[in-house]
């Protein structure tokens, strides 16, 4: 069955999940999404002096992430189109005393409100799969990146390896929609999660698709036994 991924639905799912997203993430993940961002982080290479674009920002982990790494960005774009993850997001960054190096807006990953080679690097996290024609949300960090600039993408991905499918897609299909209904009050929003990552290109496509946009280098590494995958690459 086709997945709807129209712009409004797609946000009005996260405006609906928003207020238990963070809790869910770390809940649901049992806190690996904390090590995923790290090591999405950790390969854009940062010194401190790089201006980073985080699409599909949400409430903001990641921005914080390379923002807080050591060494990291020194500023940080995030975009989302999801009114009320950037209102919890725009708090948080707040709170943790980084309002004036990390600025969150809203926008479409498909038309990024940022001029052609204004950034040094771009990530998205959990956030391509959403987007209705993801190699548009690719052409369009391709455009915004400097020559050289690099990018990192996280993404859930279906484990290779069969026993670990064994032990993981029960949880996954099965478990996780439920506790995810539960505590957001938003049954459908956590049965999309496993449908959309179900009918997700593969990550061989993802790289054809990388290359099709003009990035060099892409590659494709499996964290976590292959139920998230880390790609880079670089313009
Ligand atoms: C699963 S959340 C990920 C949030 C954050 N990156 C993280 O790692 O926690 C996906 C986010 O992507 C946003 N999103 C999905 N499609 C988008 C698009 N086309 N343009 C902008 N934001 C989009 C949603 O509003 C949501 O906040």
């Amino acid at each position: 069955m086709a997945i709807d991924k129209r712009p409004a639905r797609v946000a009005a799912m996260f405006d609906a999940i928003a207020a238990r997203y963070d809790l869910l993430n770390h809940l649901l993940s049992a806190g690996l999404d904390r090590r995923w961002r790290t090591l999405a982080i950790r390969s854009l290479r940062l010194t401190g002096r790089e201006r980073v674009v985080d699409v599909c920002t949400g409430t903001g982990d990641v921005a914080l992430a390379a923002i807080e790494a050591r060494p990291g960005a020194s500023r940080v774009v995030g975009i989302d189109f999801s009114a009320e993850m950037l209102r919890l997001g725009g708090a948080k960054v707040r709170a943790r005393g980084e309002g004036g190096r990390i600025l969150l807006a809203r926008g479409d990953a498909t038309r990024l409100p940022l001029p052609s080679a204004s950034m040094d690097a771009a990530t998205v996290a959990f956030g391509i799969r959403n987007v209705e024609q993801p190699e548009r949300g690719l052409a369009e960090m391709h455009r915004v990146l400097r020559p050289g600039g690099r990018l990192a993408i996280l993404e859930f991905s279906i484990p290779g390896s069969r026993l670990v499918r064994a032990v993981y897609l029960p949880y996954f299909r099965h478990v996780l929609p439920r506790i995810g209904g539960l505590v957001s009050g938003h049954g459908s929003a956590y049965t999309y999660l496993p449908a959309s990552v179900g009918s997700f290109i593969a990550p061989e496509v993802m790289l054809d698709f990388l290359r099709a946009c003009g990035f060099r280098q892409p590659s494709a590494r499996p964290l976590s036994w292959g139920i998230v995958m880390l790609y880079t690459a670089e313009k």
